[in-house]
Formats: C-alpha cells, structure tokens, sequence
C-alpha cells in the first residue's frame, strides 16, 4: 500500500496527538505538511514533529498532487471553511468532531464530498475503539437480547476560563458539541433515530451548557440517558441494559475504555480486557488510508447518516436552549 502523505490543520493539542499516531506508523503514513495561521509556527511545529515543510498558506498547500489526506484539528467554527476547501480541491478530509457547528453546514460538507467524489468522515473514536466493538459485537451476537436502556457520560472539568476551547461562544464552546456528541453518536450506533428527545442543559456564564442531560425514548420502547459536561463534573461511564444480560464499560480514560464485563442476568460477570492501541487516533488514520486503498469516498463505520443525523439531533437541542453561536 502507498504511504499516505497528510497534512495537519491547526497545532494544537490534538494535532500533536494525531502526530503520534502517524509516527507509530511510518510505513503507511507520511507526514508532509502542518499548515498554521501563523508561518513561522508552522515551521517550528515540523520541524519538531518530523514534517517535510511548514504552511501558513492552505491553498498553495492543496495545489500539491503528492499531499493525500487532510486532518482538520483547529476549533469546531473553523472545521467548515476549512474542509470545504480541502474537499473542493479533491484532497480526503478527516474532520474533528464536531464537523461543524450545525447540520446546515455538514450537509454542505457531505454534498461537496459527493460532488467532488473525495472521502470525508468525521474524526469520530468510539466505533474503532476495541472494547466498544466487543460491546457491538456482544450485542449483536443476541446473547443478551435487544437494547433496553443504554447509559452513556462524558462529563470532566475542563476549567474556569472563559476564553477557553470549552466555555468560549467564539470557539463553539459548550458540552454537547464538544463531548455529548459522543455519547449521541453511540446512542445512534445502538439503537439508531429516537422518537423523542428530552433535554436540560445549565448555560453558564459566557451562555454555553457547561453541563446537559439528555433522555431519548425510541419506538420499541427502549430508552437512553446521556449526560455531558465541560466544568464542573467528573463522569466517564457506558452501561448497556439488554433484555437477557447487561454489559459495563470500564476504565474510561477520556472515552477509551479498555475493558469491559458482562453477564446474561443471574449468572457471573465476566470481565475482558480490551485495550486501546498505543494510541488510539491511529485506528481513524487506518481507517482513512483503507478507505483511500479500496477507493472509497465514504467509511462504513463512521457513515456520513450518522454524521449528519447527529448534527440535526444537536441543532433540535440547541435551538430549544436558544444557544446560538456567534461564526453561525
Ligand atoms: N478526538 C479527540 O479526542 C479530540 C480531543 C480534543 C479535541 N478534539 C477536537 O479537535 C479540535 C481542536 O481541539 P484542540 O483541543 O486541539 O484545540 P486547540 O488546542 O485550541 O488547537 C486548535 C488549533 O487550531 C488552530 N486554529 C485555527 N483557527 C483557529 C481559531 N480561530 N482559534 C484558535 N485556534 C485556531 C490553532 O493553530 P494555529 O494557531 O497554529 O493555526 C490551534 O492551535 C476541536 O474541534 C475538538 O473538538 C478532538
């Protein structure tokens, strides 16, 4: 297979994090380009993490016929612009959650992705995640019946200050866009579209739901309690009621589980260890340099109906909490 040659958007923490990634797999990726608002930090960034150049020009870099793939980690406002352009210019995107701030702006997004026949996916962990596709398959399998209720929360403290990535409107701050879309995006994954979608949400001071809890009922009568938070709470915890048996994901470090345990009801848990690789974004770089191999435009795992679903289950919410954002 070619060596996949990307470029990073942004340098931030998690382009450093997904330079990791990349450089635990040095035979099938190819760190080519880091493109910064800023030249010099561009420069500094690849040189330290062993890019071929630093950019602060996204154009010219896309004029480059040898550069593949684009992963775009800036904030959630400027996901759009910047993969709009990547897209047009036929290079993949791998976008960081959420792909954008609304599903108006996704649409555009698949639409564009469509036209130009270019792979986009949504930079989403939990369905690669080892322990989760254990959980998948467990549930599947129909040993422990269908879905009842599942229990999903990702809430930490992400701190005080309000010009943070969290707590900041300019930034697309607030707990749903930034983590609730991960327990959203399981619930889907699970049990597919609610029929309804209850919601709280505490909007702080700068007008973000630092904190919400979400309850969707769906058609079969199962059920699905989701909370997220950014300040003020420390809850990682998945548990899936099943009709026959229940299933716990365990030792959740920042949504990586790396074990679960399960029973059929009435007889013994029993626990397995499923640990995440050495890092866990390389299994979303994996999965863009097969998508690239098979030629396909589009993951299985991480649809664009799941994508764009989630976003509109996301815009119903923010509208009801009358949460706009300034860059909409
Ligand atoms: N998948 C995950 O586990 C995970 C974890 C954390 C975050 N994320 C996602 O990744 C994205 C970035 O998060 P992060 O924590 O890496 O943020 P961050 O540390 O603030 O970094 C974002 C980078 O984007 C660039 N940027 C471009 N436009 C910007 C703007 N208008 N304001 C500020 N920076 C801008 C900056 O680099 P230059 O100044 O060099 O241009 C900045 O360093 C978010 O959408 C978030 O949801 C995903």
């Amino acid at each position: 297979m070619k060596s996949v040659h990307w470029a990073i958007v942004g340098t931030g923490e998690i382009a450093g994090e997904f330079v990791q990634a990349l450089q635990s797999m040095p035979d099938e990726a190819t760190r080519y380009v880091i493109v910064s608002r800023n030249r010099e930090r561009a420069e500094a960034f690849a040189r330290e993490h062993g890019f071929a150049r630093g950019e602060s020009d996204l154009g010219r870099v896309l004029e480059d016929d040898a550069l593949d793939a684009v992963y775009v980690a800036t904030p959630h406002p400027a996901h759009f612009g910047i993969a709009k352009q990547c897209l047009e210019a036929g290079k993949a995107v791998l976008c960081e959650k959420p792909v954008t701030l609304n599903a108006k702006q996704a649409r555009e997004l698949v639409d564009t992705a469509r036209e130009h026949r270019t792979l986009f996916m949504e930079a989403m962990k939990t369905p690669f995640q080892p322990a989760i596709r254990r959980m998948l398959e467990i549930v599947q399998s129909g040993i422990i019946g269908p879905v009842r209720h599942l229990e999903a929360n990702f809430c930490f403290h992400g701190g005080n200050d309000p010009s943070s990535r969290w707590l900041n409107p300019e930034l697309g701050g607030g707990a749903l866009l930034d983590v609730g879309i991960y327990p959203l995006s399981l619930a889907y994954v699970l049990l597919g579209k609610p029929l309804h979608l209850h919601h709280h949400a505490h909007l702080g001071s700068t007008g973000v739901d630092e904190r919400n809890a979400l309850l969707l009922t769906y058609g079969n009568g199962a059920s699905a309690s989701l909370t997220s938070g950014v300040r003020g709470g420390d809850d990682m915890s998945i548990r899936v009621a099943c009709a026959d048996g229940q299933i716990e994901l365990l030792d959740l470090v920042r949504w990586d589980p790396q074990k679960l345990r399960w029973r059929r009801y009435h007889e013994d848990w029993q626990e397995e260890s499923h640990p995440t690789a050495a890092h866990p974004l390389t299994y979303e770089a994996r999965e863009v340099h097969r998508c690239l191999a098979e030629g396909k435009a589009e993951s299985e795992t991480v649809p664009l109906v799941q994508t764009l679903t989630v976003m509109e289950q996301m815009d119903a919410i923010r509208q009801a909490w009358g949460l706009v954002y300034p860059n909409e």
